[in-house]
């Protein structure tokens, strides 16, 4: 379990490593012999040539510079200025007179960012719960891949002969490769480089020339939530370049202007060391442009689009908005921890495996009409510092988030930071401290850093929690928590849904440290006094679902129903039934050999819930996102 275990890990390493930093942090032009006693991971590099002593090997490592004297050595991309909104540019390496896999091609925006070598680097991947192997560059490329990933490079299937000899002998052969780079409007230039000597102790052999973005100010990645129980008005949220007013234009002729904002590297946070965020992790924003829709009708479908004449417009959206708190149904989608995935053979910085295939499951699900609104709760885009991978992220949902309600509750890595405020004191967030987040998802909270709120749709009173901020009795989330609660008119909306990421229960192999204990605590019995019927958290990586529970025993457990489904009965309310749901992209945690005898269904497959409710019945759903099979259904009634 990655993450996870890495909490402990990261406090422990933080003390070590902190010091150690410090007296590194702007001593980069220091040579590192100054440093007898630091071990680099890299120096194991293998040696091809002889085998040299290991104090030679780090001598080595100093040389920045690849020195060749290849005159052959060329890099070509099939893409020229200006670039479109979204394409899969091809990269070829030519030229190459020696095959070997330390060659790799990184995609930097903007262009002058600094690809020199930055060891230290590989600490900072690495506070945010990445251990991937990534490239240390002073300024993280947006993408990365070795000239290896094209399966024909090792063994010069692609080969040309550049000087022949007599007898038609080819005295000088040479090999190249192709690399595929899926390209989205980041808005600065992009330009890719050829490195030599891997991610470890990377140096430049060449580089292509800047390609710009045709329309840096279009509005793109549009994504809507609620602003209240009523359903009439909608959020609108998108990115630009520009921050020029623009307009949402909807329903038949309606128009409302746009306000814009952003964030800079200063209202990123850090510690005696600067985190990701302020620093090699850093691309500009845009602006986020959002807007809010009125006028509108509950359940009812309507088109937009978002932009204006100066900077352009997005396509034409078909967009529904969700029943009205106190009417009857709702069906909608969770889950936790989703992040995202390169579409290409590429690397990025902290890769969510599963994303892909629950986004493409919910997409095709939300097409059919059948899905109300999505709740996605915490552990949003894992961009943890390294913002261009905001827009990836919200280029990836905008098929779900432009065409229903996208709601979202924040997770650690989102906000955790070390001296931020944060309940939990990792770095877990890059650096970011919740600012993106709450730039780019815009929930309907009372002000800033205080990002719980709560929302009725259908007959679902949904109570949303931050288990980052204090949540300790007498906090004054605990307080709103409490009344909010205790306000729910159980008529108008019978069921009650609390929501939060860090879970109460879980019997994935690290529950010790995925729980706090004081968390729940103090929170768990709030549940049981408002006769809250359903629980879902995230943060742990797998799909776990409870009997009706409270304070780690069983108070009521379900019955089959004539199709055999698990059916609680809360006419004759106990407990909560709690369920885990952060499968939705994360590498997947394990469970514990044994079940605890209040789990009574654990699956560790990706995937999301589907959630039905009407007066009388909550049905969930867990869907599995490669088969689309429901491998687990339960109902609670009430009567
Ligand atoms: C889960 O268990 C499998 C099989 O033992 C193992 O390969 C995998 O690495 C484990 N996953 C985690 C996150 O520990
Ligand atoms: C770099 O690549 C360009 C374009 O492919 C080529 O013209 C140039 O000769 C190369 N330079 C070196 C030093 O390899
Ligand atoms: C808008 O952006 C321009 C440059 O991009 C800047 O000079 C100007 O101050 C900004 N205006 C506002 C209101 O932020
Ligand atoms: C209500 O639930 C409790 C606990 O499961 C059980 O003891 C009791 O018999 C139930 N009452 C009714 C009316 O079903
Ligand atoms: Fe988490």
């Amino acid at each position: 379990m990655f993450v996870h275990t890495s909490h402990s890990a990261k406090f422990f390493s933080l003390i070590i490593i902190t010091p150690f930093l410090l007296l590194l942090s702007n001593s980069h032009a220091l040579p590192l012999s100054s440093f007898p006693n630091v071990h680099f991971r890299s120096l194991n590099i293998p040696n091809n040539e002889h085998d040299i002593p290991h104090f030679r090997t780090l001598n080595r490592r100093r040389l920045h510079d690849c020195p060749s004297n290849n005159p052959y050595l060329q890099i070509i991309v099939n893409a020229v200025s200006p670039l479109p909104d979204e394409q899969y540019i091809s990269v070829t390496v030519s030229g190459v007179t020696k095959p070997s896999d330390k060659y790799w091609v990184a995609m930097i925006s903007p262009s002058h960012a600094s690809v020199k070598y930055c060891p230290l680097h590989s600490l900072l991947y690495k506070e945010t719960g990445d251990f991937s192997d990534l490239p240390l560059l002073c300024h993280y490329p947006v993408k990365a891949a070795y000239l290896k990933n094209d399966p024909e490079f090792l063994t010069c299937k692609k080969s040309e002969c550049k000087k022949q000899g007599d007898g038609g002998k080819c005295m000088i052969k040479t090999c190249s490769a192709s690399l595929t780079f899926h390209v989205i409007n980041i808005r600065t230039d992009i330009e890719f480089v050829l490195f030599n000597n891997g991610f470890e102790a990377p140096c430049i052999l060449n580089r292509t020339t800047p390609l710009k973005f045709a329309n840096p100010n279009k509005p793109v990645y549009g994504h809507i939530s609620s602003v209240d129980s009523e359903a009439t008005s909608m959020r609108v949220t998108w990115v630009s370049g520009s921050n020029e007013t623009q307009q949402v234009e909807y329903g038949n002729g309606k128009s409302v202007t746009s306000a814009a904002a952003t964030f800079t590297q200063k209202d990123m946070c850090g510690g005696l060391v600067k985190s990701p965020a302020e620093d090699f992790g850093w691309h500009d924003p845009g602006y986020i442009h959002t807007a809010v829709i009125t006028d509108l009708r509950p359940s009812e479908k309507f088109s937009y689009k978002y932009g204006s004449g100066a900077v352009g417009w997005s396509d034409d959206i078909e967009f529904r908005t969700p029943p009205a708190g106190g009417s009857d149904e709702l069906t909608f989608l969770a889950f936790g921890d989703m992040g995202k995935a390169p579409r290409d053979s590429t690397v990025e910085h902290y890769i969510q495996p599963g994303s892909l295939s629950v986004v493409a499951a919910m997409a095709d699900e939300v097409s059919t009409g059948k899905v109300d609104s999505i709740f996605h709760i915490g552990d949003i885009s894992y961009a943890t510092g390294f913002l261009v991978e905001w827009d990836y992220f919200l280029h990836l949902i905008t098929p779900l988030a432009s065409r229903l309600s996208y709601m979202t509750a924040i997770g650690n890595h989102e906000r955790d930071y070390i001296d931020s405020g944060s309940v939990y004191i990792t770095p877990d967030s890059g650096g970011e401290c919740g600012v993106p987040y709450e730039s780019y998802f815009q929930m309907p909270t009372s002000s800033k850093d205080k990002p719980w709120y709560s929302i009725e749709q259908g007959p679902v009173h949904f109570t949303v929690i931050s288990t980052e901020h204090d949540w300790k009795l007498g906090s004054e989330q605990y307080k709103w928590m409490k009344s909010d609660m205790a306000s729910v008119d159980r008529q108008r909306t019978p069921w009650l849904i609390f929501v939060g990421h860090r879970p109460m229960y879980t019997s994935a192999k690290s529950a010790l440290i995925s729980v706090d204990p004081v968390f729940v605590q103090f929170v768990e019995p709030l549940l049981l006094q408002n006769k809250v019927d359903l629980v879902l958290f995230g943060h742990v990586h797998n799909y776990e679902r409870t009997c009706a529970m409270y304070r780690g025993k069983c108070m009521a457990k379900p019955m089959k129903d004539e199709n055999g489904i698990d059916t609680y009965d809360n006419s004759n309310y106990t407990a909560p039934i709690q369920a885990v749901i952060g499968m939705a992209g994360f590498t997947l945690d394990n469970f514990s050999d044994k079940a605890p005898e209040w789990s009574l269904k654990r699956i560790n497959k990706f995937g999301y819930t589907r959630i039905h409710a009407t007066k009388e019945e909550l049905k969930l759903e867990f869907v599995n996102s490669n088969t689309k099979k429901v491998e687990d259904s339960f109902r609670i009634m009430k009567t």
